[in-house]
């Protein structure tokens, strides 16, 4: 098998492919020949050595990826609901760059009718992290208004659909004129352009009384005014801070951080309780253990795609040996939708 593997933290010449002995699934383990692999902002800032579960689980080297769709190659003892040769999607916290993966059955889904190996590869990881932001932390109520940061990406992008089926009204932003397009394909009542007007001019317009609902993830560049733009009772929900991470080939400046760091707004208890503001964050890759949120979300998200409710993310795809041209593209900021790893035959 081959696999991707990240023996220091840096630029995109640290993604290194290996070859490695093949795996073996042990007891409750399912083997999988994997045929395509989601790529996530994460697994960037897992290069970048700045991933904090990275760290606390693996350490380096470490094989990055969340999320793949393949084939069954093996089960291991005691697994009798799955047989080799069934297409499927699976979650992992690290090594999905891999073109043979072992995971946990609980970790596996058989791939819905409707979708290819790219797109489903694509699905999972987006797909529960705006799942987990909108219902089990925001709560909405159908008329709320939501204002979704980077709303043409995956996370955004499926965000968006989430408070449409929430019956919400969504406002997207984006940061760059060429994915207003999409945002409004996937449904939002309004889209700004912060690259071509005033980003929260535009949102009070849009939300005169502020939003109830704030998801972002950019960090310190709209942290503080997406606190501000909230309504009574509203919410913000931060779950990633990309805008800290300016690279030059790949690697973030250290000042920069720095400074973004000190820059990144402290949230005051007593603003919060005086303005009836809550701030929730959360992160994903540290919550694996908790098996029930894994298994809800999954559960209602394929239920609404099957029912045709929900989109999967559009993917554009690279070869798994272009893992770096990817990354590069990712951290652009220009991408729409999902990129994903093809692995060709594996
Ligand atoms: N907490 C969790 O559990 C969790 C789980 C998954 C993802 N995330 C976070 O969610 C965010 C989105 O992840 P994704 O994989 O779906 O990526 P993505 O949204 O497809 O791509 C990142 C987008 O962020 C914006 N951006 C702003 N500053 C950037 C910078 N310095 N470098 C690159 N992009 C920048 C760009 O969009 P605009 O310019 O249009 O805003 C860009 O297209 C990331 O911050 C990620 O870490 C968190």
């Amino acid at each position: 098998m081959k696999k991707i593997v990240i023996h220091k933290p840096g630029g995109y010449r640290q993604l290194v492919i290996e070859e490695h002995p093949d795996p073996a699934p042990g007891p409750g383990e399912v083997l999988i020949a994997v045929a395509a692999i989601g790529i996530n902002y994460a697994d960037c800032v897992t290069r970048m050595g700045l991933y904090a579960s990275a760290k606390h689980y693996v350490g380096y080297p470490v094989t990055p990826g969340f999320e793949v769709a393949g084939t069954v190659m093996s089960v291991g003892a005691g697994i009798t609901d799955l047989q080799a040769g069934t297409a499927v999607l699976a979650v992992t916290r690290f090594n999905g760059y891999s073109t043979q993966l072992v995971v946990p059955r609980e970790q596996v889904f058989t791939l819905p009718p409707q979708l290819g190996m790219e797109t489903a590869a694509g699905f999972p990881t987006v797909a529960l992290t705006a799942w987990f932001a909108l219902f089990e932390l925001a709560h909405p109520h159908p008329g709320d208004r939501i204002l979704v940061h980077s709303a043409a990406g995956g996370v955004g992008g499926m965000l968006v659909q989430l408070g449409i089926i929430a019956g919400c009204e969504v406002t997207g932003v984006v940061g760059a004129s060429h994915k207003v397009a999409a945002v409004r394909q996937l449904g939002a009542t309004a889209v700004i352009d912060k690259s071509a007007t005033d980003l929260w001019k535009a949102a009070e317009a849009s939300a005169p009384d502020g939003y109830d609902i704030i998801l972002d993830a950019n960090g310190v560049a709209t942290l503080r005014q997406s606190y501000r733009h909230l309504a009574p009772v509203g919410k913000l929900v931060v779950y990633g801070f990309h805008s800290m991470l300016r690279t030059r080939d790949g690697v973030p400046g250290k000042l920069g951080l720095i400074l973004d760091y000190l820059r990144t707004p402290r949230f005051s208890p007593f603003d919060l309780t005086t303005r009836n503001r809550s701030v929730l964050g959360f992160n994903l890759s540290f919550l694996f253990d908790r098996k029930t949120i894994l298994a809800t979300g999954m559960q209602q998200l394929l239920q609404w795609l099957q029912q045709g409710k929900l989109r999967p993310p559009a993917v554009t795809s690279y070869p798994f040996e272009a893992v770096a041209e990817a990354h590069r593209a990712l951290e652009s900021g220009q991408t729409v939708g999902k990129l994903v790893l093809t692995c060709g035959e594996t």
